[in-house]
């Protein structure tokens, strides 16, 4: 008996050591932007919650700055269990689902105001699980803001567009925004972004003042057209392999911070555009061109038909539902 019960205590305490002893999960969180944009904060602010509430059972590791992967690797790693958690922009799942192509379509959302609106609605939030059947899981929407034009030359009408090099992310709802204006798109890695303006192997981009500012594009951009044509903002996204296999409880705690993260992230958005577009002006490198009204209706004229070539790919009802947002 005796022998028993030492054998027992002895077994139990070994399996207390090795659970003290179990490391902690690695979550790595890899993302192609600058710190100090809403994704980098938001990011960090994951990191920190998590490791104040689960640190003994999770660490998360955030990658910035294209560090670890790029956009158009990186969900092709998730599936392979080469990193946890990403958010790359609505723009880059189009191998994933077509619907989600619908917040590519340019002039389709008035402000954040509405893109939020339709993100909370029942369709929108139907929209994160349009990537469940490819074994990713849409975990939440974080904003990063308005898109805007920059270029070499001012852009004041969509004629002065026309010839010139754009380069888009891996969108071909984009492709075809840029080919409605004559202008010639290519999908290119946010990471080359910046020598291929400097080198001036393209003409111009799209980007939320965020992006511009804190990688430098105003300084090799000396123009920026304030268009607020479409919207750039994030699908916080996991695997399903791994979100599954989590405790339930660790899993709880984990969405939890996250939503918090994002909450976080989405007011800070508005405040760090309206910032970063000062700092542009104020840094005297690029001319911010204010559009007049009938100019942007010019804008929206040459954009607007690219609508109708994805209807059907997106659904002409969730089109209708995103512009219910706008009221
Ligand atoms: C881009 O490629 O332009 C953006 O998706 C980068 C980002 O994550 O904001």
């Amino acid at each position: 008996m005796r022998l028993l019960t030492a054998a027992v205590t002895s077994i139990a305490l070994a399996l207390g050591a090795q659970m003290a002893c179990a490391a902690p999960i690695e979550l790595k969180f890899a993302h192609v932007v600058a710190e100090n944009t809403p994704k980098g904060q938001m990011a960090l602010k994951f990191r920190d919650l998590v490791a104040e509430r689960l640190g003994d059972k999770v660490e998360v590791k955030v990658f910035p700055n294209s560090q670890l992967f790029g956009d158009n690797k990186v969900l092709e790693a998730m599936l392979l269990g080469d990193v946890q958690m990403a958010a790359p922009s609505l723009s880059k799942f189009q191998k994933y689902t077509k619907s989600l192509q619908i917040f590519d379509l340019p002039f389709l959302f008035e402000d954040m105001t509405a893109v939020d609106r339709f993100q909370q609605s029942a369709q929108g939030q139907e929209l994160l699980n349009s990537l469940r059947k490819r074994g990713l899981v849409g975990l939440g929407y974080l904003h990063n803001g308005m898109k805007q034009l920059s270029a070499n030359d001012p852009l004041r009408v969509p004629a002065d567009a026309a010839g010139k090099k754009f380069r888009i992310m891996t969108s071909d709802v984009l492709q075809s925004q840029f080919e409605a204006l004559d202008a010639v798109p290519l999908k290119k890695p946010f990471s080359e972004v910046f020598t291929l303006l400097q080198t001036k192997a393209i003409d111009g981009a799209e980007n939320p003042w965020s992006n511009i500012y804190s990688k430098k594009f105003h300084e090799v951009q000396p123009y920026i057209t304030e268009t607020n044509h479409g919207v750039l903002d994030y699908l916080v996204v996991t695997s399903a392999e791994f979100w599954n296999g989590l405790d339930e409880d660790v899993r709880a705690e984990l969405k939890k911070a996250l939503d918090e993260s994002i909450a976080y992230g989405n007011t800070i958005s508005g405040e760090q555009a309206a910032k970063d577009r000062q700092a542009i002006i104020d840094s005297g490198r690029s001319e911010v061109i204010e559009i007049t009204a009938e100019e942007r209706q010019q804008w929206v004229d040459a954009m607007k038909p690219v609508w109708k070539e994805f209807e059907g790919e997106i659904g002409a009802e969730l089109i209708d539902a995103a512009l219910q947002a706008n009221h």
